[in-house]
């Protein structure tokens, strides 16, 4: 039988309001500092598949959320391309900067990724019933970002730059991107990933013909690579904070579309859920902040979008300083949401 979440991502409306959180695990869960502190760091935990099973099922064993997300980072696919790669407490990822297509080494690509095809096929053998397993992957102009600055943390003027500058050594190095993220992700399927999100965070750092050219071309090569091997296997779209009229460029073969906290909810219903699942977005400060506020919001949420294909969501990422009981809360009020009637 499918599960309620994957219909509501395959375009069906569902009963009941399926969700999940993104960064549901994560530095909130007092369980997950405990693990990090012992695992002595960020990559010792992905690429351990034990550690990232645990920690992928974590927040499953205390909240009833409709899926797990895989535990790693979209920064594992630079790595794998022979980058160097480091998490520094509290500074964020830290990358070797690229700049020619020339120096990322595409030989062994899955190979070095195995243990997170590993951590996949582990956390499908336990995934509780009902549940569903979400595999990622960055976008190529979110994952070049951090390639051709070196950091998360900038202003993108380096990137802009580049492309601006020199768009086909640029190209050549999102082209490399797309292919790989396609095998990637046909990968991680098969290891029992059930639906795949491509976080593009950082879509909104170009607009116009450059969002057209970076944004929306290579993750429409990446959807239809990936459709084709396999068609039914529902992808969820995250252009963070793109602009309306950008949004409706990113149509793009995607099943859902992620909302950041800045789209209307109204807006989506009445632009994007006629042709997609929509997923979002209430903002993560406000689960931070808790309390009726939060409740008022989800709710309304909820209401704009519940009259198509609806998987409810952050705008993005829990906040680390957010207390476990706010994310108690705010499922109980989403699962408690009572969908209307629709006239036949
Ligand atoms: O959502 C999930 O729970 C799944 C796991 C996941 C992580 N990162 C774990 C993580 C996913 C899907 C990501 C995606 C990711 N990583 C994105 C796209 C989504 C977004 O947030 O916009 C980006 C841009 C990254 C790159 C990245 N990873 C940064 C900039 C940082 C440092 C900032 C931070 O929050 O610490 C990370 C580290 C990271 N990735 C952590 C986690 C749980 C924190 C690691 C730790 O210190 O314990």
């Amino acid at each position: 039988m499918e599960k309620e979440i994957v219909k509501a991502w395959n375009g069906k409306r569902t009963d009941k309001v399926p969700m999940w959180l993104m960064r549901q695990a994560g530095r909130y869960l007092p369980e997950y500092r405990e693990v990090r502190a012992k695992a002595g760091g960020f990559l010792n935990m992905v690429y351990n598949p034990a550690i990232a099973k645990e920690i992928t099922l974590q927040p499953l064993k205390r909240f009833d959320l409709d899926a797990a997300i895989l535990f790693s980072d979209i920064l594992v696919v630079p790595h794998a391309l022979g980058l160097k790669l480091a998490f520094m407490e509290g500074e964020g990822p830290k990358l070797d900067v690229v700049t020619d297509a020339t120096r990322l080494n595409e030989n062994g690509f899955l190979d070095r990724l195995a243990p997170v095809m590993d951590t996949v096929a582990a956390v499908k053998a336990d995934l509780p019933k009902g549940k569903a397993l979400i595999g990622f992957v960055g976008s190529p102009w979110t994952v070049a970002s951090y390639m051709v600055h070196g950091e998360g943390g900038h202003d993108f003027a380096l990137i802009r730059n580049f492309a601006k500058l020199e768009p086909d050594a640029f190209q050549r190095i999102i082209d490399v991107l797309v292919r790989v993220t396609i095998s990637y992700l046909d990968a991680q399927v098969r290891a029992g990933a059930e639906a795949v999100q491509v976080f593009e965070s950082w879509a909104s750092a170009v607009t116009g013909d450059d969002f057209k050219r970076w944004v929306v071309a290579p993750n429409a090569a990446i959807v239809a690579g990936f459709k084709k091997l396999h068609p039914h296997v529902p992808v969820i779209g995250f252009p963070r904070t793109a602009k309306t009229d950008d949004l409706l460029a990113f149509d793009i073969g995607c099943n859902a579309i992620g909302l950041s906290q800045d789209v209307a909810p109204e807006w989506a219903a009445k632009h994007l859920q006629t042709r997609v699942c929509v997923q979002g977005n209430l903002a993560p400060e406000l689960l931070l902040e808790g309390g009726a506020k939060m409740e008022e919001t989800a709710k309304n949420i909820c209401l704009s979008l519940d009259g198509g294909p609806f998987v409810f969501n952050l705008g993005h990422g829990v906040i680390k300083e957010t207390d476990p009981s706010h994310v108690a809360a705010l499922v109980e009020t989403v699962h408690g949401f009572k969908r209307r009637a629709l006239a036949a």
